[in-house]
């Protein structure tokens, strides 16, 4: 088999010793709701400058010290099953057609391959726990074709109470009731153990698919995480109102959306409107509970990771780790995700190849989520998938991101000038569609026609915003009107307007 990328003998990186190139197995790892606050990410990509004065991340980190480490991946719709969606089947929203928690792809969008179904479909044993795609009806129950065999779900109804927005359980009580992510955990333990092997004497390599429910709300963890963060370490966001001259359609009312239904939250009375916030103390206790749920979800990951590694599977494994998107912790006021500023697009990612990124690797080029099924077929010693036709409605497997692979060579090469998320508000009436460059965030709101065209109309604009990255990383001030800005402006609204497909990375092969 050989390796078409741009000239480079990857064979040489991707295959050890033996005559025959064995393909790796791989490991997918997801968390729901984490940012990309992790020890890893310290630095000028780290989500906000007010954080505890230590991140709990080591598992996390660990990984990442033999990874690609992606410090500016962005998602491509800042809320779960689209956000999903799109990374599994390597599509953007625009067309899988899945913008809520209700859509199933496979009826709207189109018969798509994902990325455990490619894997399953070239012999490998495909199995998936937890939370990968959205569960219920919005992946047709967690979309059967993928897998090899039934699908895991760890029992959970108390822990997903509304009677509270966060909790710390004590040890008794998980010991006689351990939480949902525990049993997840385990099962991916015993699965490994399981599928190792036929892995290990090359007769079927495995992709296992581990899914945590944490840090989403609620905050439920085990007590000893709130110790990590003792409650005067913690401090309130810096900008606890929203950006200067920000359109009213950008925000969403997370009362309404999501936090409100907890019964703790709900008693508050608070609005959610712009510029109105939680008491003090709620945001201390919201954002050290977050925190908490966070290093207890890295606990975990590092409790699959060393039974991996025990199992003598680490030099032949992919290991890959995603947060389905960032997420909104009082900065501007907001809270939850659901729109299109820096917090809730950027999140964290990271590819371990054995072979290729052993010593760690960063990079701060522009990346996108859709980049991951493109990555992954290429780093376990597939054939690149083609690049997507314009309409691919009946185009079964294709790709509309990057392969990161050149980055894991390179990875501060020229790349994606700039990335792209979107997101929809007024009932599906108008999509936001948001562009990333290295400088700027800049942001349009035109006017939206859902099925059968699912296409914006420029010439009706119901907002537009224009943040400066290299003066205001939080975002605070929409430069839109400002008349130092309307030559970056005209260049942004060009470019975004265009699209995805006018930013594919210099050198890198179109299509083929
Ligand atoms: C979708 O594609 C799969 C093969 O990938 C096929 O088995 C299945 O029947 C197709 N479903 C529909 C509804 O066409
Ligand atoms: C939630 O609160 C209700 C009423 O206060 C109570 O009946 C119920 O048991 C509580 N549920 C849990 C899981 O704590
Ligand atoms: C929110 O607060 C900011 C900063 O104080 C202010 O500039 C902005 O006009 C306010 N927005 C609204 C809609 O009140
Ligand atoms: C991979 O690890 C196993 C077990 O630790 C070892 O026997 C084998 O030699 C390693 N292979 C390579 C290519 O490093
Ligand atoms: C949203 O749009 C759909 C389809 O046009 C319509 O059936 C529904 O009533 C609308 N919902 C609201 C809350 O306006």
């Amino acid at each position: 088999m050989m390796y078409k990328f741009i000239g480079v003998p990857l064979l040489v990186f991707l295959c050890f010793g033996t005559a025959q190139c064995q393909k790796k197995n791989i490991l997918f790892f997801a968390s729901d709701d984490m940012r990309p606050e992790l020890g890893a990410f310290l630095g000028p990509d780290f989500p906000s400058p007010v954080h505890p004065t230590v991140v709990h991340s080591p598992n996390l980190d660990a990984l990442a010290a033999q990874s690609l480490l992606l410090k500016r991946a962005y998602v491509q719709q800042a809320v779960c099953s689209p956000s999903r969606t799109s990374l599994l089947t390597g599509r953007r929203p625009d067309t899988t057609h899945v913008y809520d928690l209700i859509h199933y792809f496979r009826n709207v969008g189109g018969n798509y391959t994902t990325i455990p179904q490619f894997f399953k479909n070239n012999g490998y044993r495909s199995i998936g726990m937890g939370k990968i795609f959205h569960p219920g009806r919005a992946s047709g129950f967690d979309d059967p074709i993928s897998w090899s065999e039934p699908y895991y779900h760890a029992p959970d109804e108390k822990f997903r109470s509304v009677n509270f927005s966060w909790r710390a359980v004590s040890k008794d009580e998980y010991n006689i009731r351990p939480l949902p992510d525990m049993q997840i955990a385990d099962n991916a333990i015993q699965t490994l153990n399981r599928v190792a092997p036929a892995a290990k004497s090359g007769q079927q390599n495995f992709f296992v698919a581990v899914g945590f429910h944490k840090p989403h709300l609620p905050f439920v963890f085990p007590e000893e995480f709130l110790s990590l963060y003792p409650r005067e370490s913690i401090r309130l966001p810096d900008n606890p109102h929203a950006p200067v001259n920000m359109p009213e359609i950008a925000w969403i009312n997370y009362i309404t959306e999501e936090l409100g239904v907890y019964h703790d939250i709900n008693r508050l009375h608070a609005t959610g409107a712009i510029n109105s916030t939680l008491p003090d103390d709620v945001v201390i206790d919201l954002r050290r509970a977050y925190y908490s749920a966070l290093s207890y979800t890295d606990s975990l990951v590092g409790k699959v990771m060393a039974e991996l590694v025990r199992l003598g599977l680490a030099n032949s494994t992919i290991v890959s780790f995603w947060g389905d998107h960032g997420w909104q912790l009082g900065e501007h006021g907001e809270w939850c995700k659901h729109t299109n500023f820096e917090d809730a697009t950027h999140a964290p990612m990271m590819v371990s190849v054995p072979g290729l990124t052993d010593k760690g690797l960063v990079t701060e080029r522009l990346t996108e989520y859709v980049d991951l099924f493109p990555t992954l077929v290429e780093a376990a010693g597939f054939d690149p998938l083609p690049l997507c036709p314009e309409d691919s409605t009946t185009t079964a497997l294709c790709r509309e991101g990057t392969s990161l692979i050149p980055l894991m060579q390179d990875p501060t090469r020229e790349w994606k000038a700039a990335v792209f998320s979107q997101y929809p508000r007024n009932n599906y009436t108008v999509m936001g569609y948001t562009l990333r460059t290295d400088k700027y965030r800049y942001t349009e709101w035109p006017a939206f026609t859902m099925s059968p065209v699912y296409k914006p109309d420029w010439n009706k604009l119901y907002g537009v915003e224009l943040y400066d990255h290299s003066v205001d990383p939080e975002e605070n001030y929409n430069r839109f009107n400002d008349p130092q800005y309307q030559s970056i402006v005209e260049q942004l609204s060009s470019q975004l307007r265009k699209g995805w497909r006018d930013m594919q990375p210099p050198g890198t092969i179109r299509g083929h």
